[in-house]
């Protein structure tokens, strides 16, 4: 994708560290950040200034390979694993990254595996660059079928963060979207703010407005009012896991969202890489992880004041405790089809064989 005319990637090896895109600064300030340590890339995780499932992967990928290139012994790159892997729960890529390079790493000599990380590292990230521009492929045609069946522009409504952001390229729920755009397809995209970070407000809207995509922002309440009044087409939303049966674990939100589309007959799509398949679940609300982060998130917000300066406020009463669980689980029941780069499956265990 491009920024201000300049492609970029959101993350890249130098010569001898990883740099990302800040993406806590964003949408005020485009700033990049070098990782030197394999604890760069643990905090950067952690503390969200990379985010999004198949980005959280790749970067605990390149985490393994600065781990290396400082110490290569078995104990470091054990470390390294168990560390990155506590980084956030929620997101099974974390988990498929890391153990791809360390079933990759541990058998072979000391001596080759600072070499042989740094490849796998940037063969995952090209991997998902691949997988996401086949997603937008698949999700294109079913926002073409729409828009041929209408004939005005479509309005798609997303939720969170699941562009080019939040994958290293493309992105999954705003692939589909970016290549109708690409093909000429009228599209409109409803992007919910998505409480407490903001992913949608500031990230969404900031990367459909590079690239040049008409979209509004709404709250997180109002996608139901449009859905009722005929102004949503589709939903396209990406997720941090998939169990076998096909319920979609994504940020918090996104139940609700698939409830109001059932209810009024929206599509409601879900746009996924294969790797956040965990094929080792079936019951998404009784066995996925969800990651409780900081109240802060909830009583307080950043935004851009009237002197150019990013500012924090609280907007809930001192003493008011805040709960902030960051994801929840939509079942396989509310999702229309999953948007994979192979195709696009109902989701149910006996469809989804086929992406095993
Ligand atoms: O907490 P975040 O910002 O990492 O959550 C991201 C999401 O929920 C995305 O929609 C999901 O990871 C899919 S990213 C392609």
């Amino acid at each position: 994708m491009k920024i201000n005319g300049k492609p970029y990637r959101t993350i890249w090896p130098t010569a001898d560290a990883v740099e990302i895109i800040d993406q806590t600064r964003l949408p005020h300030v485009f700033a990049t950040l070098r990782l030197n340590t394999m604890r760069d890339a643990e905090r950067a995780i952690r503390d969200m200034q990379v985010r999004g499932a198949p980005l959280i992967g790749v970067t605990a990928a390149y985490g393994v390979a600065l781990a290396m290139r400082d110490d290569a012994s078995d104990a470091a790159l054990a470390d390294a694993c168990s560390v990155l892997l506590a980084a956030r729960p929620t997101a099974v890529n974390l988990r498929w990254g890391v153990e791809k390079m360390r079933a990759l790493l541990a058998p072979l000599p000391e001596r080759e595996r600072i070499a042989a990380a740094w490849k796998e590292a940037a063969r995952i990230a090209d991997e998902d660059v691949a997988i996401n521009a086949a997603i937008g492929k698949h999700g294109g045609e079913i926002i073409r079928t729409i828009h041929q069946k209408k004939n005005t522009a479509v309005n798609i409504l997303t939720h969170c963060n699941a562009g080019w952001l939040a994958t290293v390229d493309w992105g999954t729920a705003l692939a589909p979207i970016y290549t109708a755009f690409d093909a000429g397809i009228p599209l409109h995209v409803w992007v919910d703010e998505t409480r407490p970070r903001n992913q949608g407000a500031s990230l969404t809207a900031w990367e459909l407005g590079q690239h040049g995509v008409s979209h509004t922002v709404i709250v997180d309440n109002a996608g139901g009012h449009l859905m009722q009044h005929g102004r949503v087409d589709m939903a396209i939303v990406g997720c941090d896991r998939v169990t076998a049966r096909g319920d979609v674990c994504n940020k918090i939100g996104t139940y609700l969202k698939a409830l109001a589309a059932h209810d009024n007959g929206v599509p409601f799509y879900v746009a996924l890489p294969t790797p956040t398949i965990d094929w080792t679940l079936q019951d998404g609300v009784k066995e996925i992880p969800i990651e409780e982060r900081a109240q802060e998130e909830v009583t307080h917000i950043a935004g851009l004041c009237d002197d150019g300066q990013v500012r924090t406020v609280q907007v809930t009463p001192q003493g008011s405790r805040a709960a902030n669980y960051g994801f929840d689980v939509t079942p396989a029941r509310l999702v229309t089809g999953l948007i994979t780069e192979r195709g696009v499956v109902k989701a149910d265990a006996g469809a989804m064989e086929v992406l095993r």
